[in-house]
């Protein structure tokens, strides 16, 4: 049986809910699981305001229209994160400032604060990487001091907190990620939140090709986008919120049985002081090349992946500038994402590490 890295895991509500939804005949980008899926969303997380999209990146491209980030304007960005944190700058044809991580994997507070001082961008992307917390409160302090926006790509961290807040809800915008391995899925799929209502009925209004209110026709002073959710996958979200505590304690829990499998052949990803991470993958740093162990692994039928390879590395940032000492670079080099499916067993995850040590 093959082992995959982090595959959708359903409640069993979801067929139901589809039902539903088809009896309505809202097989569409409006619905009521839409309005349900923000609801619980913003209940959940204590977000204000809530926008089902088709995706995260839609999201984080949704923030920098409405902030009016445009060509010209510069955009710091974690240098240790996923593509989508960082394409949506491009669509924007801003200019992307890579901020690197420290031992903590997050993005460099320091490093932070030198870009801040010297390139004066006008908007902060963090990525709080593989569910845990970035070092949030010190980032959003230091984007109020030099007066940068603040937008938090929470893609990978619903559920997780700083101090008993909720990732993304820290900044002006924050999105969450519903995409096939994330910690709960709508196959795709994904959700802006915000503080500032004004703002929030901005993105709203670009999410729905920015229709002018107040006409029979459609009246565009301007263009928008279609990046809505479907109101079927929006009931396949309301279904997946229903376990969303549950998945969070099974993901954590495999990362205990890592931990305890792997204590003399690998060091962990750190949780930060006073947050609590969702641990959606186990991700571990090793002595032996981590390519081998993904390779053998692979043989095995088993999943794993290499940890994001940092954007300063990437041919396509290559003359973005780029702030740090090194420490992605050096993580990259080490890491590898461990399978983390919350339907594993602990017999299966004690195979894996057996498997691994074999060629640590
Ligand atoms: C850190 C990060 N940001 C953004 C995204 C983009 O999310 P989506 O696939 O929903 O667009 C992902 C994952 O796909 C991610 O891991």
């Amino acid at each position: 049986m093959k082992i995959y890295l982090s595959p959708p895991h359903m409640s069993g509500k979801e067929l139901a809910y589809i039902e539903e939804a088809f009896a309505s005949n809202y097989i569409a980008p409006v619905g009521e699981f839409i309005d349900r899926f923000e609801e619980v969303v913003k209940k959940y997380t204590k977000a204000p305001h809530a926008l089902a999209l088709c995706n995260a990146s839609a999201g984080i491209h949704l923030a920098l229209r409405t902030l009016g980030i445009k060509e010209g304007d510069k955009v710091a960005v974690s240098d240790f994160t996923f593509i989508a944190s960082l394409s949506p700058i491009l669509y924007q044809k801003a200019t992307p400032i890579l901020i690197d991580c420290d031992t903590s994997w997050q993005m460099d507070p320091e490093a932070l604060e030198i870009a801040l001082k010297r390139e004066h961008p006008k908007a902060v992307i963090v990525t709080h990487l593989y569910g845990q917390s970035a070092n949030i409160e010190e980032i959003a302090n230091l984007c109020q001091k030099y007066g940068a926006y603040l937008i938090e790509d929470a893609a990978e961290s619903l559920g997780a907190t700083y101090k008993g807040k909720h990732t993304g809800t820290f900044g002006i915008f924050g999105v969450y990620s519903f995409n096939g391995n994330k910690i709960l899925t709508t196959s795709g799929g994904g959700m802006l939140i915000g503080k500032d209502e004004k703002l929030m009925q901005k993105a709203r209004f670009f999410s729905t090709q920015a229709k002018e209110p107040g006409y029979p026709w459609y009246e565009h002073k301007t263009y928008g986008y279609n990046y809505r959710l479907s109101n079927i996958l929006a009931a396949i979200g309301v279904a997946q919120m229903e376990v969303l505590d549950e998945r969070i304690a099974k993901k954590r829990e495999i990362f205990a049985w890592y931990q305890e499998y792997l204590q003399d052949s690998a060091t962990f990803m750190p949780e930060l002081p006073e947050s609590f991470g969702n641990r959606w993958l186990t991700t571990a740093l090793f002595e032996t090349d981590p390519l081998r162990i993904y390779e053998y692994l692979l043989s095995k039928g088993i999943e794993s992946r290499p940890l994001w390879k940092p954007m300063h590395l990437q041919p396509l940032c290559k003359d973005y500038k780029f702030y740090g000492k090194g420490m992605s670079k050096q993580l990259f080099q080490q890491g590898l994402c461990l399978p983390s499916g919350t339907q594993l067993t602990k017999e299966q995850v004690e195979d894996i590490c057996e498997k691994i040590i074999t060629v640590c």
